[in-house]
């Protein structure tokens, strides 16, 4: 049952490793007076370029983790494990507070409805793989071109704090190489990690194309699930962030400054 948890409680924010950190930014700017823990899989990522069922064991040992820590409800904050577990989660812990994250597939659509947009979703390869993307596209294929767009090796940048820099300038104008870019309307950063590169994506594509993230849109999410629960917080003070990380203390530090960007 939802009132087994303590409103007052942590939310739970995790992801394969530093990306999620793009969503928690989002849930602070969104519910400032919650505490967040946030935890870092760095010692098990890349998740995108695993098979489905690795990460959907890994998925439910974390949140089996959560769960018994108490903390009131867990956010997803990662493309690939959200696509490889989040309806099996939602299956198993009916009663718990579970939110996912995809590609910002519609609003990048629905912005331009009735121009037959060109929209790139950058994402790993299991996100692009996946029936949970192929469903979303579904929905929107005769609204747009969509051109979805696997980035192996994208994610290990932002990893290792690498946010900016020649290599990163060339692995990304690679991956865009093949498109026009005074024809593409939208460029959907369909990984969590990617808003940290949106920089680098933005010099490579020019002005014309609009950059999309999920992290907003899965904040406000958040809020709604969890005022219907009854979990809101009854602080009126600043919340605290806790992070913790699989692989290192470094990594934590990693997140640290990329929660300030
Ligand atoms: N940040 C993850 C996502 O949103 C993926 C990175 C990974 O491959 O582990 O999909």
């Amino acid at each position: 049952m939802a009132d087994t948890f303590d409103r007052n409680a942590p939310i739970a924010v995790f992801d394969s490793g530093v990306g999620g950190i793009s969503v928690l930014r989002a849930l602070r700017e969104v519910m400032p007076c919650e505490d967040f823990f946030y935890f870092g899989d760095s010692a098990y990522a890349p998740y995108g370029t695993k098979t489905t069922e690795e990460v959907r064991a890994r998925v439910f040992e974390l949140v089996d983790g959560f769960r018994d820590k108490g903390l009131k409800a867990c956010v997803v904050a990662c493309n690939t494990a959200t696509s490889a577990a989040v309806r099996a989660l939602r299956e198993t812990y009916p009663e718990y507070t579970i939110v996912g994250i995809e590609p910002a597939l519609k609003p990048a659509v629905m912005d331009r409805a009735g121009e037959m947009p060109n929209v790139i979703v950058m994402a790993t390869p299991m996100t692009i793989r996946n029936e949970k993307f192929h469903n979303l596209m579904d929905r929107y294929v005769e609204m747009a071109h969509i051109i979805p767009l696997p980035c192996p090796g994208l994610m290990e940048f932002v990893e290792r704090g690498e946010t900016s820099g020649e290599a990163l300038y060339d692995f990304i104008s690679n991956l865009l190489a093949p498109f026009d870019r005074d024809r593409v309307d939208a460029v959907v950063l369909g990984c969590t990690h990617y808003p940290f590169v949106a920089e680098t994506v933005r010099k490579v594509m020019g002005e014309k194309a609009v950059l999309y993230e999920g992290g907003p849109g899965t904040a406000r999410e958040t809020r709604r699930r969890l005022e219907a629960a009854g979990l809101l917080t009854d602080r009126t003070t600043v919340g605290k962030i806790t992070i913790e990380n699989s692989l290192s203390e470094e990594k934590v530090k990693i997140c640290e400054r990329l929660l300030e960007m």
